[in-house]
Order: structure tokens, then sequence, then C-alpha cells
């Protein structure tokens, strides 16, 4: 590959003799030269730019002076230019030649464009300063059939395009067979096709200044290697969520696995199944207005979760009773009992159906097992099955316990991880609250329900029996203990 940079600094350049780049220009993996543009000037003070036509500020580059330099560069000597053009379609045929201007004005240079570049035969790099080069120049070029990127390196301005060519440069020579000594280090840093930012890394001292590994990450030090580099993805998940939403909103779906999802929801976005990407995800205390659209919710997914020997009379008797608006209203302005609803910020397609933004596709309910100053109960709160202790709070004091009533995700959000992340909201919401078991009763046919319990810490601790529209069913029930959390941490919302 061969490098040329046409500037009127080329000290500036001279940071390219060092480091891996200019080892490879060294020994010949990469051809570079550097040129100063006062070379191609005719005046006795080697004038390259003149004011601007139109008026304004600053001074502008002379098309002249650059025409001559690039064709030089470019091997392209003007008057055979067109001829060559002509007779042949395209320049140089074979080679592929690629003139660069840098201009923060241009398209924003990537690591999709690097990758492009490192096909090249031979880059060009027109450093413009001042105001930038005359515009024909581009367009001249273009014209002459040569392949001209105009790119910007940020949303930010430099005084010339030095700065920007050698950003350009060393992200586009290391990925050149030979340049980098180990190939394997661009496949999963940040930008690389995973569409992820890269997850963060460590070295020995395991433990330093108070931050141990052991502690923090011990999945890291476990030498399970699949285990690592599933945490490792899960992290670079988390970081991107963080710091990169926009690298989300353009992950392709079909390439996320379930742990994928679930990773995903638990930083903030969910994959409705059907959709092409992630969509942001918001989790909040549902007010008074929620409520009709949560009775649409809960009567929808409760059939769900019903066992099949039931009847649709049964299954309705049930809801008619216990999934209506008066129930949840109620429950929403109790304050011992925590309905925290989900939804999608974005019109998003699904496979079942679009899912609009705002509407409920998820929801928990934690209900308090706590009087009101009459003595009274909240309404709807299961008598608590024997089996279910209630330890002393850790500072001593009688412990509390909440039933974990419902956790009820919308089938076109099935897979996203949306359900572990209810529970785990459930759980430290109930923890704020001072909550010293969790209990929940669900049908011992359930498995999927189960396992989603199991994987957020609930433990079987006995059975109940549970009545569905005249029917007795058998429940499994289970038990957390909700541990230490922080009360102070909000409900997270989605962007
Ligand atoms: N020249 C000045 N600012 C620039 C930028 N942000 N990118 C590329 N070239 C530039």
């Amino acid at each position: 590959m061969r490098l040329d940079v046409v500037t009127i600094f080329p000290d500036y350049l001279r940071v390219l003799e060092l480091s891996l780049i200019g080892k490879a220009a060294g020994t010949g993996l990469i051809d570079l030269a550097v040129h100063d543009l006062r070379r191609w000037a005719h005046d006795r003070h080697r004038t390259v730019d003149d004011t601007p036509l139109g008026g304004g500020a600053g001074m502008v580059m002379r098309p002249d002076v650059w025409g001559e330099a690039l064709d030089t560069v470019l091997d392209l000597p003007a008057e055979r230019a067109a001829a060559r053009e002509a007779a042949t379609g395209r320049r140089r045929a074979g080679t592929r030649q690629v003139l660069v201007v840098p201009t923060p004005a241009g398209e924003v240079f990537t690591q999709r464009t690097a990758e492009d570049l490192a096909h090249a035969d031979q880059v060009v790099f027109a450093c413009g300063r001042y105001e930038g080069i005359d515009a024909r120049v581009p367009e001249h070029y273009r014209q002459l059939g040569v392949e001209v990127r105009e790119l910007s390196i940020g949303d930010y301005v430099l005084n010339g395009g030095e700065v920007a060519a050698l950003v350009i440069i060393e992200a586009v020579a290391r990925l050149r067979p030979g340049v980098l000594g180990n190939p394997d280090s661009v496949v999963e840093e940040s930008h690389s096709r995973a569409g992820l930012l890269e997850y963060p890394v460590h070295t020995r001292p395991v433990s330093w200044r108070g931050h141990d590994l052991a502690t923090s990450w011990p999945g890291l030090l476990s030498g399970n290697h699949p285990r690592v580099a599933r945490e490792r993805r899960e992290r670079a998940i988390a970081r991107t969520a963080d710091r990169r939403p926009d690298m989300v909103a353009r992950l392709d779906a079909q390439h996320l696995d379930g742990k994928d999802r679930a990773a995903l929801a638990h930083n903030g976005w969910a994959v409705p199944r059907g959709a092409a990407h992630p969509v942001p995800l918001s989790l909040r205390r549902a007010l008074a207005e929620d409520v009709p659209g949560l009775v649409v919710l809960a009567r929808r997914t409760f059939p769900d979760a019903c066992p099949s020997f039931l009847t649709t009379e049964q299954v309705t008797e049930h809801m008619d009773r216990h999934l209506t608006a008066e129930r949840l209203g109620a429950w929403q302005a109790d304050p011992r009992v925590i309905v925290t609803l989900a939804c999608l910020t974005e019109d998003t397609p699904a496979e079942a159906g679009p899912v609009r933004a705002g509407e409920p596709v998820g929801y928990s309910v934690v209900i308090l097992e706590a009087e009101d100053d009459a003595g009274a109960l909240p309404a709807g709160l299961d008598p608590r099955p024997a089996a279910v202790n209630v330890p002393h709070r850790p500072a001593g004091g009688p412990g509390l316990a909440a039933e974990l009533s419902k956790v009820y995700v919308d089938a076109r959000l099935r897979g996203s991880g949306l359900v572990d992340v209810l529970l785990s909201e459930a759980v430290r919401g109930a923890c704020a609250l001072g909550v010293t078991t969790l209990w929940l009763g669900t049908h011992d046919g359930n498995r999927r329900a189960h396992k989603a319990y199991r994987r957020s810490g609930f433990v079987k601790v006995g059975t109940r029996r549970y009545d569905v529209g005249g029917q007795s069913c058998r429940d499994v029930v289970m038990t957390l203990s909700p541990g230490a959390c922080d009360p102070q941490q909000p409900v997270w919302s989605g962007r």
C-alpha cells in the first residue's frame, strides 16, 4: 500500500516515523511519502492561499497549486488525464487510488471507512489549512474518475487536515497484514463488526488499591474460557449501552442470543420478537393514568400462564374478579403496593404486531403485608403460606413479608430478558421498603416461570392450593430474602 500526504507542514507528519506504522514503513510493508505543497507554488513567496471569493474571514487554498500537486502525486499529468480516462473509463486499471480530503465538513470517518481504505493500493491525503481547499479540487478529481473521500474525524474543528490524516493513516495502516504484531487484536476491539465497544481489560495485580477483581469480577479469574467470553460480552453490552446508545440502537437483532438480550434488558434495551434492532425500554412506578392499559395487559397475559386443564370460563371468572380496573387502581394508589410497569419508548414493529411507544408490555406487583391505620391489609394480598418464614431485620426487630403477586410480560417481549429485569426491580423495590422475605406462588406446571424465579434467586419452600374460577390448583411457593440493596437508587428509566 502506498500512502502520500500533501501538506504545507511536512514536519507535522514526522510522528509517522515512530511506532508500528514507522516500522511498517521502514520494512516496506507500507510505502509512505510526505510532500510539501509549496513545491508546486510558483511565486517568490511560494503562496498557496488567497482571500475567499465573495468575502469572509480567513484564507482559502488555491486550486491551481493543489491541482498540480495532486496530478503529480496521483501520477496524473493534467494533459494526459482526460485522454486516459476516456480510454479506460477508469484511471489506472487494476489499482485502486483514493484521494482523501480531511475536512470537518466531510462524512464521518469510522472503522468501516478504515476497513474499506485498507483495501486501496494508494491513498493520497490532501491536508488543507486555513478555511480549507477550494471546493473545485475534490469535485475536479471526482469528475476525472478518482475515488474522492472528504472525511471528518469528528464533530470539532482542527486547524488543518494533518492531525486528521495521522488519525486515518494509523487506523488504516494497522489493518494491513503484518503491521500489528498480533492480528487477533483487531478482532474484538471497539468498533469491530460486533457493533459493541470493547469490554474493560485488566492485568495483574489482581487486587490494586482496594479494587479487587476477585470480588468485583470472579468469573474473569475462573479459567473457564466460555464463561470469561460470555461475561466479557455482557460487560461490552453494558458499556456500550452506557456510553454509546446510538451503537446499541444499530445492533442487528439476528446476531443477539438470549443472553445478549437479557444483558441488554438489564441495561435498558429490549428486543421484541421479530424486531430488527433493540429499542429503549422504560421501567417505572405505575401512575393512575396507566391503570386502563395495565388492565388490558393483565387480562392478555394471565391466560398464558394458566395450566391447560382450566377452562376459558374459569380463567375469565378469575380475571373478572381479580384483574379489574378497581383492583389495579387500588394497588396503584396504595403505598404498600409497588406496581411497576415496563414499556418501550418507540413504536416498534414486532412479529405478532407492532408495539406502540408507551404501551405497557410488562408489569410486576409487590404487596407488603402491612396493616393500614384501620388494621386492614392491602386488597388482594393472598394468605401467606405456612412454609414462608419471615426473618427478623438484620439490625434486629420484626421482619416484613411481601407477596410478589404478579410478574407478567407481553408475548411479543418473551425471550427479551424483560422478566428478569422486572424481577430484579421488584426485589430492589421490596428491599427499599424494608422487606425481609419476598414470596410468591406459581402454578406447579409452569416450568418457564420456575426457571426465571430461580435465576433471580428464589428458592422453593413448599406448595399451596390456589383457586382459579372455582378450580383448585397446586402452586409451588418460592421465597427470596432481598438482602442488601441500595434503597437510594431510583427505579431506572430508559432513554
Ligand atoms: N480539519 C479540521 N477539522 C477537521 C476534522 N474534524 N476532521 C477532519 N479534518 C479536519
